[in-house]
């Protein structure tokens, strides 16, 4: 566990995108043995973007949001020095973010990839924070992308109606202000729970070698909802509560909770713990589903975009899932 305080790094701008194509609970109803009731009770969501197609991947997504967060600034690509791609579905296992940094022109930035499934946003928004405080790089562009539909069985009912696709983005910069932008984090990771949400690698071949190779392929993704449930609902309000504590800063200021979007029910239970008001909660879950390293960008980017983030509000983002991870980061906004 890393509890630390910071200063000087703030969010410029946000974007994001999203598949055109629209899956709702009736479709998938028609796939697996399931119905729009027991989806919307259980989970919040309505429908979600898959991204259909031949040849498109997760960099169409990132692109798009990444090229929408500089058209609303209007900045030069070639002022960005370092991208963080936060994926856990690139289209090449060597990574996917030098892809992004050639198609948007970004060509004066390092790039790479981070992965940590749901939890990719708020750790590579403080990864970001660091270069930026420690003076290395002056402008960061950080990425949540997933497209974990190429990666469900939509034969398993019990997770094919929890993911959609999508990406979000943010430009952040450094600022001399020591009270604005990111204030604080607090990150966690605990690998003893890995196998409780993963995606697998598994081997099936041998290449007759002496001693022999073993080769394989990652399966799908695998759940135990329940312990997922029971982890998130437990941990976040703990992280959010260890970091606002750290800055001294009491929760009847909190202006909006912003949480991994993977369940309206977890969402409120963990507003419910923290006793913050439902009106504070940001929400896209019932449009997108759970859109794993993209949630929590895409959710902000909707929320500016529908000004309803204003100018000094104190926002709590945090994000949790696969790993086990999860982390709280605290954002001052100063646009
Ligand atoms: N449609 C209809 N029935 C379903 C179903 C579906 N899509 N998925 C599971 N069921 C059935 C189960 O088979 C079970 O039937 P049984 O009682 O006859 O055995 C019953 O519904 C209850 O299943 P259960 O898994 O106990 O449901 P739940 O109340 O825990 O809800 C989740 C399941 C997945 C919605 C819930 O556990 C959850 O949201 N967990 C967190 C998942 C998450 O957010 N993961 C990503 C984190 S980043």
């Amino acid at each position: 566990m890393e509890l630390s305080t910071m200063q000087g790094a703030c969010i410029l701008t946000t974007g994001s995108a999203v598949p055109d194509s629209t899956i709702s609970n009736h479709e998938i109803s028609q796939v697996v043995d399931t119905s729009n009731e027991w989806i919307v009770t259980r989970t919040g969501i309505k429908e979600r973007r898959l991204l259909t197609g031949c040849n498109q991947s997760v960099i169409d997504l990132a692109v798009l949001a990444a090229q929408r967060a500089l058209k609303n600034i209007e900045m030069n690509p070639q002022e960005i020095d370092l991208i963080i791609l936060a994926t856990s579905s690139p289209n090449d296992l060597f990574g996917s973010a030098s892809q992004v940094q050639a198609k948007i022109k970004a060509v004066n930035s390092v790039a790479f990839d981070l992965t940590a499934a749901c939890s990719g946003f708020v750790l590579g928004l403080v990864t970001a924070a660091q270069f930026l405080q420690n003076g290395a790089y002056h402008t960061v562009l950080v990425i949540g992308a997933d497209v974990l539909s190429k990666w469900i069985d939509w034969e398993d009912r019990s997770t094919c109606i929890l993911f959609g696709d999508g990406a979000g983005a943010v430009i952040v910069q450094a600022c001399s202000s020591l009270n604005n932008g990111i204030l604080g984090f607090n990150l966690n990771t605990d690998g003893n729970y890995s196998h409780q949400l993963s995606i697998s690698y598994k081997e099936n071949r041998l290449v007759d070698f002496k001693p022999p190779i073993m080769q394989g392929a990652f399966d799908y993704i695998t759940m135990n909802g329940k312990e997922i449930y029971k982890f998130a609902v437990s941990q976040v309000p703990l992280s959010i509560l260890k970091c606002l504590q750290k800055l001294d800063i009491n929760l009847d200021k909190v202006d909006w909770l912003l949480l991994h979007q993977a369940n309206e029910r977890i969402l409120k239970a963990i507003a419910d713990k923290l006793s913050i008001d439902l009106m504070k909660v940001i929400s896209n879950v019932s449009k997108y589903g759970n859109t794993s390293a993209a949630s929590i960008p895409l959710a902000l980017d909707e929320a500016v975009q529908q000004d309803k983030i204003k100018k000094n509000d104190l926002i709590v983002i945090s994000g949790f899932g696969a790993g086990l991870t999860w982390g709280t980061v605290i954002i001052k906004w100063t646009n």
